[in-house]
């Protein structure tokens, strides 16, 4: 039996940085679940298939075969054979990806690899659907919130510092509307599940966010 860390919640909460300090620590392999939905959206904007085209979406993305390497210990997105992992950290990616991932279609083939991945060893999983979805079963389902304005103030002051245009406001809004997609849409949406174990990293330091859930899962073994 391997272990499962799952991890959910909003975009920006801090789930890929504290999932990476996790599993280093531990020793455990991290899949990161939102890259391999970016990497199909950053299918769809390079072949021109429109978002909203469910049709045209769902027939790209039965035509691709998406797989994951690590290389020197970090997850790589593989395309169709080709490594995409440095195209798919755009606002634009990560939008499209929220907008693809409603279809049914789109998430049965993805949770179908996550699942894979997670039998044999193991993992610490960050996503949106994770506890509820894909490791119903994990020791640990972590819900790892965070204030609206600070997850914006995060990702804003990311895109500065890697010397990108930013307006806050247009990142804040397009962060709610990203919310609202993913906790509404009809196909696993993100939820707390009620065994959750809720993390608010509004205001604590990254090293106290994993230490609290290095706690809960030692915990939650015992
Ligand atoms: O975590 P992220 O920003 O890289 O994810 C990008 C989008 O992918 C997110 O807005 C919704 C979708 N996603 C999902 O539906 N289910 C997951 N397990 C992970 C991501």
């Amino acid at each position: 039996m391997s272990y499962q860390i799952a991890i959910d919640g909003p975009a920006g909460a801090g789930k890929s940085t504290i999932a990476k300090l996790v599993s280093k620590e531990l020793g455990f392999v991290y899949v990161d679940t939102g890259a391999m939905y970016r990497a199909m959206a950053l299918n769809c904007l390079e072949n021109g298939v429109d978002k909203d085209d469910e049709a045209g979406v769902v027939d790209l993305v039965s035509k691709t075969d998406v797989s994951i390497k690590y290389i020197d210990g970090e997850q790589a997105v593989f395309l169709n054979g080709e490594n995409v992992n440095g195209r798919i950290r755009t606002p634009e990616v990560g939008n499209v990806a929220s907008a693809i991932s409603v279809y049914g279609e789109v998430r049965r083939k993805l949770v179908d690899l996550q699942q894979k991945l997670a039998v044999s060893e193991n993992v610490v999983m960050d996503g949106r659907d994770i506890g509820s979805v894909v490791l119903p079963n994990a020791d640990i389902k972590v819900y790892l919130d965070a204030e609206v304005e600070v997850r914006a103030k995060r990702r804003y002051d990311e895109l500065i510092a890697k010397g990108e245009d930013a307006v806050f406001e247009t990142i804040l809004s397009e962060m709610k509307e990203r919310d609202y997609r993913d906790m509404h849409r009809d196909i696993s949406p993100l939820v707390k599940v009620a065994d959750a174990y809720c993390v608010d990293s509004s205001y604590m330091t990254i090293e106290e966010v994993k230490d609290a859930i290095i706690k809960g899962f030692k915990e939650a073994i015992e």
